[in-house]
């Protein structure tokens, strides 16, 4: 709890960003990391794997972009320092501890970064202004060797919306954050890995419950691969109840 409180304490954010709950939520993924350090093991293996897989299908002249760095728990820091132009990580949150981190990778930057575009003007809006986020999302679209969606396209909506959304407008809000996301992956003139959950499996007393995180008709095509996170062994969310994320890996604008 204290390391959390630290992790929230000392966090810097993009504007919107902590009242949005992301810093908050960012300190919750620390906690919940050090509880669950052996089940989380494998699916933050597999991601940092599936990225350094893909590497070699960046344009070494120009810098790797990774969106979504967070605690960097999921990245491959040492494969992404050894590209040749280095790389870019962007979240809206910045913690010390990445910041510590990177100072080990001369090649590897950090800059805090809405990748929605939406933060500030949700949190400056009064509450239940009608507002519309945009509607291809303000990412950079050139200037990268590849970039990397790293496990935060269901995310995203969490900062506007409850999880799961409340009612349809809700559910129309999370569907334009994320079909904007997306969009703009798609006009990144660089090949881009997009690595999202997209369904949550909730197991309890021997019933499992399916929810979709993203829309697969959003998804672009069939996953190159697909994994397990079991993100909350029985007793983290509740008392008998068993969490796991089904994961997937997308490849979108590769060269042949
Ligand atoms: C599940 S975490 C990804 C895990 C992360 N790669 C790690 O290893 O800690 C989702 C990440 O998306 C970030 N995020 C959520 N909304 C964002 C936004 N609008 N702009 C940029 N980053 C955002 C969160 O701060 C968080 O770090």
């Amino acid at each position: 709890m204290l390391r959390e409180t630290l992790t929230a304490l000392t966090a810097r954010s993009v504007p919107g960003a902590r009242s949005a709950g992301l810093v908050s939520e960012l300190a919750g993924i620390r906690g919940r990391h050090r509880r669950q350090r052996a089940a989380w093991q494998a699916h933050l293996q597999h991601s940092k794997e599936c990225i350094t897989a893909h590497l070699y299908q960046a344009d070494q002249s120009e810098p790797i972009l990774l969106m979504g760095a967070g605690l960097g728990l999921d990245v491959p820091l040492a494969a992404l320092n050894a590209h040749p132009a280095g790389a870019l990580l962007v979240d809206a949150v910045e913690t010390l501890s990445l910041r510590w981190r990177l100072r080990r990778f001369a090649n590897i930057r950090f800059e805090r970064m809405d990748v929605t575009g939406f933060l500030k003007d949700y949190a400056a809006a009064k509450h239940g202004a009608a507002l519309v986020p945009p509607a291809i999302a303000p990412l950079p679209l050139v200037g990268h060797g590849m970039a990397i969606s790293c496990n935060m396209l269901s995310q995203l909506p969490l900062a506007f919306t409850s999880s799961p959304p409340l009612d349809a407008d809700e559910t129309t809000l999370a569907a334009t954050i994320q079909k904007a996301h997306i969009r703009a992956l798609m006009l990144m003139d660089c090949p881009v890995l997009l690595i999202t959950d997209h369904e949550r499996l909730e197991v309890r007393d021997g019933h499992t419950s399916r929810i979709t995180t993203v829309d697969p008709k959003f998804l672009p095509g069939d996953p190159l691969e697909t994994w397990d996170w079991h993100v909350a062994p029985a007793g983290e969310v509740a008392p008998g109840l068993d969490v796991t994320l089904k994961v997937g890996a997308w490849l979108l604008g590769a060269y042949c």
